[in-house]
């Protein structure tokens, strides 16, 4: 696909078919993944697939609850949280956690690092026919080192980007939201 197509068609998706999506096309994402480029090639991403529904299911819940903890809500949002659908990862089929071991000094770096990771799947996602959503909401994550632990993130490591993917509805298509770029000097 032209790239200027696929920067501009991709979409944060949140409503989803349901239906898997096949470990070939999990491993071209994984793998457009690490073509991004990292500070000092550091490369510090690491990746966890969950495609376990319950599993996924857990992990929204849980990052409900942290989100309704930090109250107040704006009243649309505490509405949609409390609504008992899932508001967090949408019941996408396939999550994948971005995250690094921790290092005070190259926190930037490193969540830049795996933004740029990020970016490259959510891009490779829409050439596969996919839709993808970056999901900042789950960074709260981190504030429950043992839910992470039981999916495998030690505590010495920090969740930075959690991303869903999956087929998306046909019948939920996004809009494309406006965009200007806001150039604050030109010399
Ligand atoms: C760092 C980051 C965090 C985001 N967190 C969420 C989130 O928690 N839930 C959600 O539904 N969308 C989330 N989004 C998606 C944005 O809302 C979306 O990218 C934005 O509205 C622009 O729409 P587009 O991606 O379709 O162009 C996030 C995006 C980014 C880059």
């Amino acid at each position: 696909m032209d790239l200027n197509l696929c920067i501009k068609g991709r979409r944060s998706v949140r409503s989803y078919l349901d239906r898997p999506v096949p470990r070939e096309v999990i491993d071209r994402l994984l793998d457009a993944a690490v073509w991004a480029p990292s500070g000092m090639n550091g490369q510090p991403w690491r990746f966890t697939v969950i495609q376990d529904r319950e599993v996924i299911k857990s992990l929204s819940g849980r990052t409900a609850e942290l989100v309704m903890k930090s109250r107040p809500l704006p009243p649309e949002m505490e509405a949609s949280f409390k609504s008992g659908r899932d508001v967090v990862f949408y019941s996408a089929p396939l999550l994948i956690l971005i995250s690094v071991k921790k290092n005070p000094h190259w926190r930037t770096v490193n969540l830049l690092d795996c933004g740029l990771a990020a970016q490259n799947m959510l891009l490779a996602a829409y050439q596969e026919g996919l839709g993808s959503c970056f999901i900042g909401f789950a960074s709260l994550l981190n504030q429950s080192p043992e839910h992470l632990a039981r999916i495998g993130i030690p505590e010495d490591h920090e969740l930075m980007a959690p991303l869903i993917f999956g087929y998306p509805n046909p019948n939920d298509v996004p809009e494309a939201k406006p965009r200007a770029a806001k150039v604050l000097q030109w010399i």
